[in-house]
């Protein structure tokens, strides 16, 4: 199966693995394609989402150096923190968060994955969003004062979007090869499989392991923050970083092997627009499906749009990565309400 030979880094079992790929039958009648969904949204329960498949890779590590608190940074109701959170207490380990808020003098009240975060006992660091732009210098600063005071830091940059983390997608393709196997009729069948970009490890990961793996996929990411250029950046050091750690025998070109499709942040990071709230709202009534508005309801969103816009500009048959986020829902009740 594979081209190319990858000897993977050890790795601690947290998720609930292999995820189901299931058809999305009423939507593929409706938008003109077969349609699956890789249910990475079934990883665990509070541990769901795409976070836990890299910090198996992550946490193996820092274990591996006798790290006994783990540290790591996103926004105030990060998926990857909530999940970094949750595994460090199965494991026995402490966790440090630094999450950014407008005011950290008045942070956000212990809600979805804040409220997960404090219940698995992580000490959270309230940060502005001016902070948070240095916030490897920050966390190197946190990891310090834990050296000073005994404690054996492990420090995970944001998203577990490293390396080390992608190999979790590459572990990821490897699924996908069975699941096209066996609901397309051959390992080969030509498919599209896209997934929401944020931080880039999950599509960097799903590149490496297409390649890696032999597929005849096209990965496409579409991103909910930031923009094109951006992410062809932070996707393509990933990679790059990828190949050289673990000695990839694969032919890599970030301009080439890179699909964004940009133009689906709508009003910004975080922030809905009516139509990506109705989206929401309608795949959980013909599918019983619940993506999150930050992530995979943009993602989906653009994905529909572009659909709408030309039937076959993915092909026959489209995988859509669902990498969870359900606990930002309900934060966003009060604007999803009008629109039940
Ligand atoms: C639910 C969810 N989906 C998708 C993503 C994007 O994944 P990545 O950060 O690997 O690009 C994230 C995190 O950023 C997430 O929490």
């Amino acid at each position: 199966m594979t081209t190319c030979s990858l000897t993977f880094p050890p790795q601690i079992n947290l998720a609930s693995l292999p995820t189901p790929m299931q058809p999305l039958r009423r939507l593929s009648k409706k938008l003109g394609v077969e349609l699956y969904i890789k249910r990475d949204d079934l990883t665990g329960a509070a541990l769901s989402g795409n976070k836990i498949r890299k910090l198996e890779f992550v946490l193996a590590d820092a274990l591996a150096q006798k790290s006994d608190t783990v540290i790591t940074c996103g926004g105030a109701h990060s998926n990857h923190c909530r999940a970094t959170a949750i595994a460090a207490a199965m494991l026995g380990l402490k966790c440090r968060l630094l999450l950014r808020t407008p005011d950290p003098s008045n942070p956000p009240p212990a809600e979805g994955n804040i409220l997960l975060d404090r219940m698995a006992g992580a000490e959270i660091v309230w940060i502005t969003a001016d902070d948070y732009k240095k916030r490897d210098e920050l966390m190197a600063h946190e990891a310090a004062a834990l050296q000073e005071s005994g404690r054996k830091p492990y420090t995970i940059p944001e998203g577990a979007s490293t390396a080390l983390g992608a190999l979790g997608y590459v572990r990821a393709t490897e699924e996908l090869v069975n699941d096209i196997t066996n609901t397309m009729g051959g390992a080969h069948q030509p498919c599209t499989v896209i997934s929401a970009a944020g931080s880039g490890g999950t599509s960097a990961g799903l590149i490496l392991g297409a390649k890696i793996f032999d597929m005849n996929v096209r990965i496409v990411s579409i991103n909910v923050c930031d923009d094109h250029d951006y992410f062809i950046r932070e996707i393509g050091t990933i990679c790059e970083n990828a190949i050289a750690d673990y000695h990839l025998d694969i032919d890599f070109d970030r301009y080439r092997d890179i699909e964004i499709i940009d133009g689906y942040v709508g009003r910004g990071y975080t922030l809905s627009q009516p139509e990506e709230l109705m989206l929401l709202k309608e795949v959980a009534q013909t599918e019983g499906i619940f993506l999150d508005p930050v992530y995979t309801g943009k993602a989906f969103y653009g994905m529909v749009e572009e659909l709408k816009r030309d039937p076959k500009c993915f092909g026959e048959r489209i995988i859509f990565i669902h990498t969870g986020g359900i606990f930002g829902l309900f934060q966003m009740a009060d604007e999803l309400e009008p629109h039940l």
